[in-house]
Order: C-alpha cells, then structure tokens, then sequence
C-alpha cells in the first residue's frame, strides 16, 4: 500500500512516498532555512508563503522519484500538529484536495509522534513497548509507547524546548541559526569540562527545565567575555573560550537528557530507548547515549540523521500504521496548535 505524506509544521515543505509504512521509496524535503536565517529565526509568514509555492512541485517530485503514479496512493497522510497555524493549514488544505481529488482517506497525524516513527522506517527492527525521547525545536517529552495508539506522556519541558536552547545560546554566542549544528561543531574545539553549567532541577523528575541554563550562558558571556571587544582584539582567544562555552552547555544538555531517558525507562522497566527529533541529529549526544544505555543494558535507538529532521516519510509511515487500526480524518480536520 502507497502512503503520500505531506510535512509542512514549521520552515519544511516535504513530501513522500512510503510503502506498507515501512520502506521509503521517496522523500522530498525542501527548505526556507536560508531566508530565515538572517532573522535569526524562523519567520511564520515567509515560511507558509514559500509552503504555498512549492508543495504542489514538491509533491510531483516524491511521485516521480517513487517511480508510481499519482493514482497509485490510498492514503494521503498529513501534519496536522502541533506547528506554526499558516504552515499547517498549507499542507492540510493540499492533503484534503488530493484525497478529494484521488478519492482516497486523508489522516491527520501528530508531529511529535511521527518523529518517534522515524526509527520504523527501513526495517529498523524497533520492538514494542519502549520509552520514546522526543528532542525537537518546538518539543522535549518522554513518553512510555505499548503501541501507536497508547501513548502515555511521562514528562515533558516546563519552559524552553532542547532545540530551543542550542538555538537561544547560539544566538547568544553570536555563532547563527539553527544554533544546533553550529554549536554541535564549535564544541568539537572546546573543553566541555572547562565551566560548569547545568541544567535546573524540576519538581518533577522526569519533566525538563531549559530556560536557566540559558540564561546562565548568557550572564556567562556578559561576565566573562565581552565578545564585540574580543573580536576586535584578541581573535584566538574569543574563538577557543566561545568554543569551551559551546562544549560546556552541549554536555550539560545531553548528561540532563540522558539522565532522565534512564530513569524513565527504569520508572517503567521498559529495556528499549528510541530517540528522534532534530535534536537527535546530534552526533555528541548520540554517542553518549550509546554508550550510557550499554551500561544499563537498554538498547537505544536513533533514526539515520537525514531522517531526524522534519520529513514527510514519518508522517506516511505513521498515516499508515493508524490507518490499519481504523483511525481515518474527515474534511473537518484542522490544525492542532500543540
Ligand atoms: O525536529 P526539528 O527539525 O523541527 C522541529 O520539529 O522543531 O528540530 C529542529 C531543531 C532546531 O532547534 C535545531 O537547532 C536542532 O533541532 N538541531 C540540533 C542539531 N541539528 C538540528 N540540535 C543539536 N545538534 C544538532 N546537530
Ligand atoms: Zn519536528
């Protein structure tokens, strides 16, 4: 069965052809990162203009390489949340004229999930149940999954998302957006033992706190290190102290991260850890955990890095996984906020 996914939550226009949820024959991922970019942050309007644009191409694109044809989908599965409102609707309104016009179902599917199903996709071999760590730019939750439709949420962010963070102290390290990747680089550099930086508790253990690390990196910077008048001044040094602050706020994201995925699955003697979201792309972070779940005999599992970030293929291997349990939208389907 040819499952269309369509993915259009944030600054991404994608779509993709997915076979009985599980093989990805296409999937097509457009952009307008690079737009944004100067902003320092991603711009709601620029974003659904530019989703208006391309999604029909884009769409054209996942059938062509897919090597079917546009008759051949019997589903058309599609974003419905959380994301910004104009994104969503662009992509939903397009999946509800497809489904229309192809006379197939059309299925709303949850964002945050499908980043979870990413690690289905290609016969990963992930069995059930297993605690489910989802680190996005809008997300970070732990969730306890038996199956696709029992989720249950054991904890969540109370402030800023991960992604979120390494965005917010990019921008304050002056190094651009998505902070991400920048950071993930510049830390290759620096000693992440060199400051001590940690994230805050929070009441509940299993919830997640990102806004006082934040902002201790940010008075760190204006304590420590003028950065404008050690640009000027003395290149060498700004560049290795910035690199140390990068590295020192990395390791203590991911030693928060890994701490709480471990005491998440030993709350629900659960063996398996799967891991997905753009923050997940992180190869520091992948390591870590790696290494941490061998030592407590959990087998952890990531999505290859390309299928970390915003894609259609998670959202058609997901459509289609709850479509075979009967679960089907209407022409009402509207966009949830989160
Ligand atoms: O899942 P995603 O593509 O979009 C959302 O659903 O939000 O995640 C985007 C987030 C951004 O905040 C970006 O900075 C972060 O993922 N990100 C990374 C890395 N690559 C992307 N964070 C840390 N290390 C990376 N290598
Ligand atoms: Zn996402």
């Amino acid at each position: 069965m040819y499952v269309l996914g369509i993915e259009t939550s944030c600054d991404e226009t994608s779509a993709a052809v997915v076979e009985d949820g599980r093989s990805v024959l296409s999937n097509v991922v457009t952009s307008s990162l690079a737009i944004h970019k100067k902003y320092g942050g991603v711009i709601p309007e620029i974003a659904f203009r530019k989703q208006l644009e391309t999604i029909a191409q884009v769409t054209d694109c996942a059938i062509k390489e897919a090597g079917i044809r546009l008759k051949d989908i019997k589903l058309v599965s599609v974003t419905s949340g959380p994301g910004l409102l104009g994104s969503l609707l662009v992509g939903i309104s397009f999946a509800k004229g497809l489904s229309l016009s192809l006379k197939v179902p059309l299925l709303g599917v949850d964002h945050i999930y499908s980043h979870i199903y990413a690690n289905f996709l290609n016969c990963s071999g992930v069995k059930m149940p297993f605690v489910a760590l989802v680190i996005s730019g809008g997300h970070t939750s732990l969730f306890n999954i038996k199956d696709f439709a029992r989720i249950k949420v054991l904890g969540s962010t109370q402030d800023d998302a991960c992604g979120e963070a390494f965005d917010k102290v990019a921008r304050i390290l002056q190094l651009g957006y998505p902070g991400g990747p920048l950071i993930e680089r510049l830390s290759k550099k620096g000693n992440p033992r060199s400051i001590r930086f940690s994230c805050s508790n929070t009441e509940k253990p299993l919830n997640f706190s990102f806004s006082g690390i934040k902002t201790a990196v940010l008075y760190y910077v204006k304590k420590n290190c003028d950065l404008q008048k050690k640009r000027a001044s003395n290149a060498e040094f700004e560049a290795s102290s910035t690199a140390d602050i990068a590295a020192s706020f990395q390791e203590a994201v991911i030693d928060t991260l890994i701490k709480k995925s471990l005491l998440a699955c030993k709350f629900k003697k659960v063996k398996r850890l799967v891991v997905g979201g753009g923050v997940a792309a992180n190869n520091k972070l992948r390591g870590i955990f790696h290494q941490e779940t061998a030592k407590a005999g959990i087998k952890c599992y990531f999505p290859p890095i390309a299928l970390c970030m915003d894609n259609a293929a998670m959202v058609a291997g997901l459509g289609y996984q709850l479509f075979k349990r009967g679960d089907v939208s209407d022409l009402g389907l509207a966009a949830q906020l989160d």
